[in-house]
This record gives structure tokens, sequence and C-alpha cells, in this order.
């Protein structure tokens, strides 16, 4: 054990990380809240709340334009965090890291300039089953904008891909895009085997890793992933600003999705040439106090250790799984052999929708409903699920409460 990490091992531990999220503390309708919705996004901890309000309050100045003092310490320190993500998921160089609005922004960006060099006519895209509409939508745009095709690697029952179906879905393929974990089941996808197949027969990879980034360690480079993205709110950071890591090799062959300031070398009225990496795909003034956030919300998460939140987040899934298996008539949607953060699940015929609303008065917040995955509940033929989703400051008596909750819904919807 690391002794220079915070610990969230003991009971005491994880009541003094839960004291620094002011919002943990807190009611709703009287009763303590319970919040078991992380996947739609997490908790803020102090640290982050108040670097965004030192930033306001202290630094606030745009970026990259002024020759003055205010504005070259605002990019001092907005770079600075810059370069923290590239630590955090160990990219080979800083301009390797492009700021978005979050993982949407960044699939759309990816898509539209990945697509409108790389991808033609009878060409295919590759994406999976259990993708959230963030990772569909913007491939089937650009499909059609290119007469191209969307490919979809099938699901198993439990909720795993059937990655063998790769074999032969590969043909055609101009890049593939998958996530990491699925925010609908909690699959964790066997990223790296996905890899190595596309790259045998030299096709791209992008992953999503919204659902990831939070709940394990993330290495680009030994990955060997082409393109992978994050949102900065899902991992204890604010809303509005994410990340697409993208390699060197791809980027510089891809053509600017926005235009405007900052994403220039030279303008004149016939022709502009474009600025150098990174800058080429962060047109306009950005999301300078949500950039500073997510830079104290990494170094929060680095301040614990990703691998002690791996670890702790394991213990108190299972501790949920088995909790919830235990509930009479209730059914899992996803068994996948591996699991990250999120549990999904029906109980008889009850709708996902009238339990959600149960446990909402009991101070309970889960998610219900589709969870912007529409094809896969499809797939599933059912309308939903409820979804309990998990962060390391969650406990195993919110659990409890949870099952609590779940009888009592139970018992009312008869
Ligand atoms: N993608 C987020 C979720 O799964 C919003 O809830």
């Amino acid at each position: 054990m690391d002794d220079r990490l915070i610990q969230i091992s003991s009971p005491d531990d994880i009541r003094n990380i839960r004291s620094q999220f002011p919002i943990l503390s807190s009611s709703v309708y009287g009763k303590p809240l319970v919040y078991l919705d992380n996947g739609a996004t997490t908790q803020k901890p102090n640290v982050v709340i108040d670097a965004m309000n030192d930033y306001y309050r202290s630094l606030n100045s745009n970026v990259h334009r002024g020759v003055h003092y205010l504005s070259g310490q605002a990019t001092d320190a907005f770079e600075a965090v810059r370069k923290k993500v590239q630590h955090l998921i160990h990219a080979s160089k800083e301009k390797e890291i492009i700021y978005t609005s979050g993982t949407t922004g960044a699939v759309n960006l990816l898509a539209s300039s990945f697509g409108k060099k790389f991808i033609h006519a009878g060409d295919a895209i590759l994406i999976s089953s259990i993708e959230h509409h963030s990772n569909i939508v913007p491939w089937q745009m650009i499909a059609q904008e290119r007469g191209a095709s969307v490919k979809v690697i099938p699901v198993f029952d439990n909720g795993d891909l059937d990655i063998s179906a790769l074999n032969t879905l590969l043909d055609d393929v101009k890049i593939v895009a998958v996530n990491y974990v699925s925010n609908a089941l909690g699959t964790v996808n066997p990223i790296q085997e996905i890899i190595a197949k596309a790259h045998a027969r030299n096709i791209p990879v992008f992953v999503d890793a919204a659902q990831a980034v939070q709940h394990m360690k993330i290495d680009v480079q030994a990955l060997d992933v082409d393109f992978l993205a994050f949102s900065g709110h899902k991992m204890f950071g604010p809303t509005g600003i994410g990340v697409l890591y993208g390699k060197v090799k791809w980027l510089e062959e891809m053509p600017p999705y926005m235009g405007g300031g900052e994403m220039i070398k030279t303008v004149t009225f016939e022709k502009t040439t474009y600025n150098e990496l990174p800058f080429k795909f962060e047109a306009g003034t950005p999301a300078i106090a949500e950039v500073i956030g997510l830079g104290a919300a990494i170094d929060f998460i680095q301040s614990i250790g990703i691998d002690q939140i791996q670890n702790r987040e394991e213990t108190l899934v299972k501790y949920a799984v088995n909790k919830l298996s235990k509930i009479e008539g209730l059914r899992f949607i996803g068994e996948p052999k591996k699991r990250a953060g999120v549990v999904s699940f029906l109980i008889g015929n009850h709708h996902p929708f009238d339990i959600g609303e149960i446990l909402d008065k009991q101070g309970i917040a889960v998610r219900t409903g589709h969870h912007c995955a529409e094809p896969l509940m499809n797939i599933f033929k059912i309308p939903g699920t409820v979804r309990a989703s998990f962060a390391f400051y969650n406990t195993e008596a919110e659990v409890d409460q949870l099952i609590v909750g779940l009888k009592k819904a139970v018992s009312m919807l008869g």
C-alpha cells in the first residue's frame, strides 16, 4: 500500500472521502441522499469546485491571446492540465490531447473529420451492439454523408460482445468505434483483443472511455489505441469539458472540424492555413474554467490512485450484485464476464420508471430507461432497465438502502 495516497479501505476512510463531496451529505425529500447515478455524472469534490471558483475569482482571462499578465497565467494553467491529461492516459505527446465539450463532442469531431478524409462510398464503419447513442449517431451521420455503411458487432445474452464475429465483420471497415465499458450494462469490453484484430488489418480503433476512465487505469500506448475519448464530469470534474486523444499520424491528416479563432495560422479572404496540433481542432474560446476543474479532478483521482479506486469499486459492485441477486423476481440485464461500475436490472413485470420513482421518494437516485442505448434495449426486447451505477465513495450501507428501497417498491407496485 502506498502511504502517500489517501486511503479508502476502512469505513472511516470512506467517511473522510465522502466529507470532501458537499452534495453527498445532503438530503432529498427529508431523506439522506443515496447517489447511485454515477454513470450519468459523478459528484464533485471541494477541490474541483474551489479550483473553478478560484479561477473566476483570481485568474479569469482568455487563453493564448493576450500579452497581459492574467492571460499568460490562465494560459499556463490551461496548458498544464493538458500535461496532466497526457500523463493520466500515458499519451506520448501533449499535442495528442484535444479539449472537447465532452465525449459526445469528441465523437462528433472524430466521425466528421476522420470521415471526410478517410471514409468513402462503399466503405464501412464498425460499431458494437452495446454503444451509447453518442457512439452510434455521429457514425450514422458521416456514413450517410459519405455513402458508407455502419456495421454492428453482435452481443451475447449476458451482455458480452461476440468478438469472433470480427473476422468477417472487418471487411471494408475503415474505423472501429467501440466503448471500453457499456454505460447500460457495465460490460468491460476486450479492447486489447479488438484493437489487435483491427490492427492486423490496418484498421484504426476509437475507444469511448466515458465509462472507463473513472474506474480503471488507461494507457493509450500500451493499448496502442488510435483514438480515445472521455468526459470530465464522469470523473469528478465539471461538465462541458472532455478529451479526444488521437495518434499524431491520424490527427495530422485529418481536416479541422470547426473553423474560427485559434485554429488558424494565417487567414486572408481567399485562404486560411491551419494551426498546428492540438489547436487545429480547438476553434474558439475554450471552456477554460472547466479545463482547470478537470485538472483538479485528475489531481484528486491521483491522490487516491486509480488502482485503489478500482479495487474498492470491485468490492462494492460484487456486494451489490450479490445482494440484488437475492431479491425475488430480479433479473440482471447484462451479466458480463467483466463488469465495471454499473448494475442494470428489472424486477418482475414492473416498469423501470415506476421503480425509479419510488426509489427517488426514498432519497435513492438511480437512472431508469434505455440509457441512451435504445438499439441494445431493442435487441433485449425490453423497455429499459433500472441502473445503479457506483463510484468509489459509495458504501455498502447505501447498497443496503437500495435493497430496502427496492423491496418497498415491489410491495407498493403489487
Ligand atoms: N451517458 C450517461 C449515462 O449513461 C448520461 O447516464
